[in-house]
């Protein structure tokens, strides 16, 4: 995702499916930011959990206002670098719950929650879904991409798992997630189901848009069918992501 080598290999088993000849694996999730952004062009933009600032950078030259909000100092401090001379850009150091208390009253046009509901636990991850109604005009949309997967293939993991380590406990994940500084084998991994997430957005959000995107290719089917130990049908006829396109119930 951010351009590490390994994450770049691990990329190449999928395939958008969508025939547009890019081969980039998400280029239908990544249209429908474009898209949302076009439609909001001179809004703002919130994008929380920015990471390397991939789509602030799309949201530049055609917002008025963008905030990305980055926890991992690392992350914050290389996107910081990158766009801090941007006058319409600030990016911030915190999670949503400071930058919230420090701005009471921000509403954003578009806000966006992308890749980052599968690598925290369980309780942060509703916590994050519980701020995003207090972030958004009442007018606005939210987007939430995240994994996905079948019903039996759903679950709790953490990256450089053994075939074995496939479905952990929610306890054992939980655990693993919140024990921060101490991730020795990778960043956790929860593989949403369909259901499972629009269960979580559900309360407070009417659904505009839900797709699955990403596909295991043919050729590789294999190694996720041990992996989960499934039907080949389980792993092709699934995206392993997700995303929603959501507005705030009255
Ligand atoms: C897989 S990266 C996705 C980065 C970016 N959103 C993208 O799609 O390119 C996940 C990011 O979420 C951030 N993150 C982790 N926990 C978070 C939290 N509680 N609130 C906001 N961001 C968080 C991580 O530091 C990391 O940069």
């Amino acid at each position: 995702m951010d351009g590490n080598p390994p994450m770049k290999r691990y990329g190449e088993n999928f395939t958008n499916r969508i025939g547009d000849g890019t081969g980039r694996n998400t280029q239908d999730y990544i249209e429908i930011i474009r898209l949302l952004i076009a439609l909001k062009a001179g809004g703002s933009f919130l994008d929380i959990g920015c990471g390397k600032g991939r789509f602030c950078k799309m949201a530049i030259p055609k917002m008025s206002e963008i905030v990305g909000i980055e926890p991992d100092f690392t992350r914050y401090d290389w996107t910081k670098n990158l766009l801090q001379r941007i006058d319409n850009c600030l990016i911030l150091n915190m999670d949503c719950h400071e930058y919230r208390k420090e701005n009471p009253s921000k509403r954003f046009d578009i806000v966006l929650l992308s890749e980052v509901i599968q690598h925290v636990s369980t309780r942060a991850c509703s916590k994050l879904i519980q701020e995003l109604h207090h972030l958004v005009k009442a007018d606005g949309v939210i987007i939430i991409a995240t994994s996905h997967a079948s019903p039996k293939t759903k679950g709790f993991s953490w990256q450089k798992a053994s075939n074995s380590e496939s479905f952990l406990s929610r306890e054992e994940y939980d655990k693993y997630a919140d024990d921060f500084g101490n991730h020795t084998k990778g960043i956790p991994v929860r593989r949403f189901s369909k259901n499972e997430l629009l269960d979580l957005v559900s309360p407070k959000f009417e659904v505009v848009l839900w797709r699955q995107f990403k596909y295991v290719k043919e050729s590789k089917v294999n190694f996720f069918v041990a992996k989960y130990n499934v039907p080949p049908e389980e792993i092709l006829h699934y995206g392993v992501s997700q995303f929603v396109v959501l507005q705030p119930k009255p």
